[in-house]
């Protein structure tokens, strides 16, 4: 199974948008895919319309695997299912701080998740430098970061490569892409290109549209709701050029 955290510390950068769009792609490529709803706000739960869990168990998720598997929902896609999100999602941090001295807190889970058969797992990332973002990174083969091109969103970046450094999480599992790129802006434009090459980030850029925006009323990912739409292809793309990292 191939995972993939969507990770950046910053709020409202696009991480949702990405990974429901992305675990789309992941599904209809063909491959039995799982979306991670780790964001106890449960968004990634609101757009495939899934009741997010008010109080489940966070311990007992990452413990008892079994528990875990119960939640999984399917979605209306063919090959693509839902973790939901839950609220006890916001006591993970304590339950990981007393599970510390085991290696790969998210392993059993991750085991377990294959032996159901998924090829693919997207992990839709909750903001701030937590104990529950940093495990799914150091669990994950590769972490997505979606970027907002000025420059102080590239400091928090390396900021946050640094961070992951620390905890043994080496630069080049991260897979940085530029999110809500406004290409008629030229600070957007130079900061686009000057990091694209300096930083071995993904040559595919998520662009600023209002079809990414209308998300939030029809409910579904933007290649069902706006299957010809510039935003689905900038998916697409994305999707199959973070495919290749895998
Ligand atoms: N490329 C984009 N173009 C326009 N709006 C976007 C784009 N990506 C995300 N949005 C909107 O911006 C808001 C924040 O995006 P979201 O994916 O929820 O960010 P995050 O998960 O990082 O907090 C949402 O309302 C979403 O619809
Ligand atoms: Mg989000």
């Amino acid at each position: 199974m191939k995972s993939i955290a969507v990770y950046n510390f910053k709020g409202g950068v696009g991480k949702t948008a990405a990974s429901v769009n992305l675990a789309y792609e992941g599904a209809r490529s063909g491959q039995k895919t799982l979306l991670w709803d780790l964001d106890p706000q449960g968004a990634s739960s609101f757009y495939f319309r899934i009741k997010p869990k008010i109080k489940g168990d966070a311990k007992r998720l990452l413990k008892k695997t079994n528990k875990a598997l119960d939640q999984i929902k399917a979605t209306d896609y063919e090959n693509l299912d839902l973790l939901p999100a839950d609220l006890s999602y916001r006591e993970m941090d304590i339950v990981l701080d007393e599970m510390k001295r085991s290696k790969k807190r998210f392993g059993p889970l991750f085991e377990a998740l294959e032996e159901e058969g998924y090829e693919t797992l997207l992990i839709d990332c909750p903001p701030g430098l937590t104990l529950v973002s940093e495990n799914a990174m150091i669990a994950s083969d590769l972490i997505a970061s979606p970027i907002i091109p000025t420059p102080l969103s590239l400091r928090a970046y390396d900021q946050m490569t640094a961070h992951a450094k620390g905890l043994g999480i080496k630069k080049d599992r991260f897979a940085p892409f530029f999110s809500m790129v406004d290409r008629r802006k030229s600070l957007h434009r130079e900061v686009v290109t000057s990091f694209i090459d300096a930083h071995k980030a993904l040559n595919s850029v998520i662009p600023y549209l209002s079809s990414i925006e209308r998300m939030g009323l029809s409910r579904e990912p933007v290649a069902v709701s706006e299957p010809r739409s510039g935003a689905a292809r900038a998916y697409r793309l994305l999707f199959e050029e973070i495919e290749q990292l895998l």
